[in-house]
């Protein structure tokens, strides 16, 4: 789909509004507000009613929008991004009978000018406040144009890297996953915008990866690993929550009132807006759950969906279905009641009782650079970095960059619709000629005639430099259309002749380090006997390729860790280190749950990546052999910084319970924190480990927290092998 290939393309401190900072409310309790809202429901005529259901995108000319709007017949329009296209909008509003504000949103995710790196690599920073700076950034350039919505964070989780919204989310992990939704909903809140946490749910399963494909989803594993990212964005206060295209278990989200409704509203207490996605009331036809357009809108409707989405389905039928007696004017109430109770909270109405929204100052650009160079500079993942290849010093002699990748200053950002300048962008041979020492030669090759190395510009210049230096910097970048929206693959290899040309260079006998950039984990396993390191650069986006350089010359240690396993094969996906124990664990015998011809581990697994420095871990501690149900222990554990120089470690909790009613993960994660440790030095660090927290869903979806034995592993990457044992004991 375009637009999604756009969604990437244009992938999106003060005082803020009073409406979206604070202390989430997105679920308390407000009669005052109802009060109000039950006042105006009461003024509005039934098409207005069915007005503020209806969410188109924004479209040229802009006259009958406009006058729509006047009439009271669009409650939101996105991809409005020109401050005076939203002027004439809010003219109309102003000339309209009851006034309503409008929602004005769009896909501000991680850039809107300034681009941030994409969303997978600030997960890849484990460091949430680093997400919720980038996210308020992000916010703040969006709300100075007008607008009040973004249709982020997006919070899938996903164990499939073959899906190509991979690079939106925060990888395989539900813990990992909640701590940066909530991160990034209170970033984009202070900075100035209501948040859209999607895609409600599932759609991060799709059965082989392939893009709005159906997802199959026991219950259990719901609860356990898809929920609770919308639980901590709800939490966090998302004002509106984006329905998943696909199916869950045969029914598709858009009319699935189990999901919607009685899990969303009623279990999760959630009483915000939950939109539609793009057409996605439409496309309920392609599904097969519904005849027509008239019956599509009546479904979407009664199972949950207060705003349609482009479909315009709401807008042509639901007045006819009230007037002929199919669908309740409750239902239709219910539903503007939340899109009017949001557009209060977001302080949109004058009257507002939580005050009126203001648009927080300005971000000056330097500190939107800053936040996004510091975002790439703690993203990047260095896999593997055998003989201390990287970092580039005076030592490494002559080096070699090669690959066109090295003169790419793309700004995945909306700078264009938006009437902006293009952000300055430095590329990364530039940035390394810079921090090179000043007698040390750098050589360069395109080698390929585009960034993505589709074709080859001149193969045999980029032999001829690779034989010349002592050192290649092979820079290879993930197919520049094949990430995002749309765009799931079966191979996850390089694409075009990168491979070819890595395959060549590798003969030369000149020790190469790696730099990729992508957006999902790839199947590095032909590559990494070829290469002496491979740094994972993500898309680094404005500032990326300075940070990068800084990273390359050892200014900036890399502390990157992968929120999603690298597999060896496409055949071992899905992938991911918390799996189930088998009753024949895998390994590379016969009879066991591995494949014959396959390894039985990942290339590299979950929360790996290395430094320029080394860290020991050593006398793990539990304050105490058990805790009750309702109780805590606290673990400790000593990290050394072993090496010769500084560093940051992420430090990674992991728990396994070991007997239980139901078969449990082999581990599953339960803390992270990562520290800077000067060389040499030590820290202590602590973790609280609640009961609570160990808890998991039976079939039924019901919450248990079972009375047994534990282990808990800390380390540096899910693989770490430091354990200690403690029981959780029934509490009499
Ligand atoms: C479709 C995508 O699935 C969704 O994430 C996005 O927000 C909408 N298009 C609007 O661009």
């Amino acid at each position: 789909m375009k637009r999604s290939i756009r969604l990437l393309t244009l992938l999106v401190c003060l005082v803020s509004s009073p409406a979206l900072s604070g202390p989430p409310s997105a679920s308390a309790a407000n009669p005052a507000l109802d009060a109000r809202i039950t006042a105006l429901l009461a003024q509005m005529t039934l098409d207005e009613k069915v007005g503020q259901l209806n969410f188109p995108s924004f479209t040229l000319p802009r006259g009958p929008q406009i006058e729509a709007v006047t009439a009271g017949r669009i409650g939101g329009l996105f991809n409005v991004v020109n401050p005076v296209h939203i002027g004439e909008f809010q003219a109309a509003v102003a000339a309209s009978r009851l006034k309503i504000p409008l929602l004005f949103a769009m896909d501000a995710i991680h850039a809107f000018h300034i681009a941030f790196p994409a969303p997978i690599a600030w997960a890849a920073t484990w460091e949430p406040q680093l997400a919720e700076r980038a996210a308020e950034a992000v916010a703040n350039e969006t709300a100075q144009r007008g607008l009040n919505l973004t249709f982020a964070p997006m919070i899938d989780i996903s164990r499939d890297p073959r899906w190509g919204r991979v690079i939106e989310g925060a990888g395989e992990d539900a813990y990992l996953g909640a701590a940066f939704a909530r991160a990034r909903v209170a970033g984009y809140r202070r900075g100035g915008l209501a948040t859209a946490a999607k895609h409600f749910v599932g759609y991060g399963a799709p059965e082989g990866g392939r893009d709005y494909n159906g997802a199959q989803i026991p219950n259990a594993e719901l609860f356990d690993r898809y929920l609770p990212p919308f639980e901590a964005a709800i939490a966090a206060g998302s004002e509106t929550v984006m329905a998943s295209f696909n199916t869950v278990n045969g029914v598709p989200v858009t009319a699935n009132r189990r999901l919607l409704t009685d899990i969303l509203r009623t279990r999760m207490g959630f009483d915000g807006l939950v939109m539609s996605d793009f057409a996605a009331i439409m496309e309920l036809k392609n599904h097969g759950v519904a005849a027509d357009l008239a019956q599509a809108a009546r479904k979407a409707l009664h199972a949950g969906i207060d705003l349609d989405m482009e479909s315009k389905a709401y807008a042509r039928h639901l007045a006819e279905a009230v007037r002929a007696g199919q669908v309740p004017m409750a239902e239709v109430e219910e539903a503007v009641r939340r899109v009017l109770r949001v557009k209060y909270r977001m302080g949109l109405f004058a009257d507002s009782p939580q005050g009126v929204r203001k648009t927080p100052p300005p971000m000056p650009e330097t500190d939107v650079r800053r936040r996004a160079r510091e975002v790439a500079q703690e993203s990047f993942v260095l896999l593997k970095n055998s003989g201390a290849t990287l970092p580039i010093t005076p030592q490494s002699g002559t080096v070699a960059l090669i690959g066109a990748a090295a003169l790419a200053i793309n700004d995945h950002s909306w700078y264009g619709p938006a009437g902006l300048d293009k952000p300055r962008t430095e590329p990364l041979l530039s940035a390394l000629l810079s921090r090179m020492g000043s007698g040390q030669r750098l050589l360069f090759s395109e080698a390929f005639a585009d960034p993505c190395g589709q074709s080859f510009k001149d193969k045999d210049d980029a032999l001829r430099v690779a034989r010349e230096a002592d050192l290649v910097v092979l820079v290879l970048a993930e197919d520049c259309l094949a990430f995002g929206e749309g765009v799931s693959r079966a191979a996850l290899g390089f694409s075009g002749v990168q491979q070819d040309l890595l395959d060549a260079l590798a003969e030369v006998g000149t020790p190469i380090a790696l730099v990729v950039e992508t957006g999902r984990p790839l199947a590095l396993t032909e590559t990494l006997g070829k290469v002496a390191s491979i740094l994972i650069a993500w898309h680094p986006g404005t500032e990326g390729r300075i940070a990068l350089a800084e990273v390359l010359t050892g200014e900036i240690a890399p502390s990157g860790k992968l929120p999603m396993t690298f597999p060896r094969s496409v055949g071992q996906i899905p992938i991911a280190y918390n799996d189930l124990p088998t009753s024949r664990p895998a390994t590379e015998a016969r009879y066991t749950t591995g494949y014959i011809d396959e390894k039985p581990t990942p290339l590299y697994p979950f929360g790996h990546g290395l430094s320029y420095t080394t860290f020991a871990y050593s006398g793990l501690k539990l304050s105490a052999p058990d805790m009750r149900q309702d109780g805590q222990i606290e673990v400790e554990v000593v990290v050394r910084n072993s090496g010769a120089r500084a560093g940051k470690e992420v430090v990674q909790l992991y728990t396994r319970q070991r007997v239980a009613s139901r078969s449990r993960p082999v581990r599953e994660l339960k803390g992270f924190r990562k520290i800077a440790l000067a060389a040499g030095a030590e820290e202590t660090v602590r973790f609280t480990l609640k009961a609570a927290d160990l808890a998991y869903h039976d079939d039924e979806g019901q919450r248990v927290i079972e009375p047994g034995p534990f282990t808990v592993f800390v380390g540096g990457s899910s693989a770490a092998d430091l354990k200690g044992a403690f029981r959780i004991v029934a509490d009499n």
